[in-house]
């Protein structure tokens, strides 16, 4: 594995404010990297001090190998941008937003009506600005950030504001961008945006990561537990499942038992005694832990709250 961003105790303080603190993370190439956290947990400041957008108070930040403030004319050319917050004028087109961006990298205009094509903005090119809807102004950023075909693209929540089937358009595009050999660093507060796009993530609260892994080890590694919800009007059938080895606790409540337990085993284990002690079962449901649950367990509260 090879690092493209290399992040060594960095701090940003704005005022008396301490936005991030001691952040250290390295992102290897050719991976997806998500930083996740609520609002204000330092995202946009960590992403912002590696783009070289903010200077951090102490700590060393390297992209490609470049210093991301002294080399910034070198890196621009490497790497594509997606601000959390931007804006254009109101009356350019999209079409020439393309233009102007491709024409300062010098690239060809036809990637860039490709890359409408890809975001679904084709049939837009010629409205302005002002007009287009605000998920369709973040996928004409989305096109703008990857004009210049680069080798690493930062976006900072790439899905905010787009509904769920733009969502899953974005995601296949990003998928996309890694498949072609490229790095993206991403930031979301959406666990399942993270789960299902990132290999692997940050965990960040109040400008301090929590832990750093791929997405299924942090669930397993943090939150083991397994349960199994099912409906039952057998008289024995609690008292089959606290037999399970890998069950710790059954509950009933009327009908519904809960067997709950860890390990990737106790799933079988449940369905083998259903079909030992044929126990008449009419509904039969599993509950897994995700990411949301790593959150909570890791801060004590959910990332909405
Ligand atoms: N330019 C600024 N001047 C002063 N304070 C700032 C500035 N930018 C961010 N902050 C503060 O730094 C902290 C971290 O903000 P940041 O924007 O990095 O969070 P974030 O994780 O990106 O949040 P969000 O999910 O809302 O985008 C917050 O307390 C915020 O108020
Ligand atoms: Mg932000």
């Amino acid at each position: 594995m090879h690092p493209v961003i290399q992040v060594s105790g960095v701090r940003k303080t704005y005022g008396s404010n301490v936005a991030v603190d001691e952040v250290s993370f390295e992102v290897n190439d050719g991976e997806i990297f998500g930083l996740i956290g609520p609002n204000g947990a330092g995202k946009t400041t960590t992403m912002e001090c590696i783009e070289g957008l903010r200077t951090p108070d102490r700590g060393a930040i390297s992209v490609l190998g470049l210093d991301p403030f002294r080399d910034v004319y070198k890196l621009q050319n490497r790497i594509g941008v997606q601000l959390q917050q931007a804006q254009l004028q109101k009356r350019i087109k999209v079409w020439e937003a393309i233009d102007l961006w491709a024409l300062l990298y010098g690239k060809q205009a036809t990637d860039g009506e490709r890359l409408l094509e890809q975001l679904g903005l084709a049939d837009k090119r010629n409205a302005w600005f002002m007009t287009l809807s605000g998920g369709q102004k973040q996928r004409l950023f989305i096109a703008l950030a990857l004009i210049n075909d680069p080798e690493v693209v930062f976006l900072d929540e790439l899905t905010t504001g787009l509904d769920p089937q733009a969502r899953r358009a974005i995601w296949d595009l990003v998928r996309g961008i890694r498949e072609r050999g490229k790095t993206v660093f991403l930031t979301t507060h959406l666990m399942e945006e993270a789960e299902r796009l990132c290999d692997r993530v940050a965990i960040i609260e109040h400008g301090r990561i929590i832990d750093i892994d791929r997405p299924q080890s942090l669930v397993n590694r943090h939150c083991p537990d397994r349960s199994v919800v099912l409906a039952s009007d057998d008289p024995h059938a609690a008292e089959r499942f606290r037999a399970i080895p890998q069950a710790e606790t059954v509950t009933c409540s009327g009908t519904q038992i809960t067997i709950r337990g860890r390990g990737d085993d106790l799933v079988t284990e449940v369905i083998q005694c259903i079909s030992e002690n044929r126990i008449r079962v009419t509904d039969f449901r599993t509950i897994l832990p995700n990411l949301e649950d790593v959150f909570l367990k890791l801060t004590g509260h959910s990332i909405r709250d």
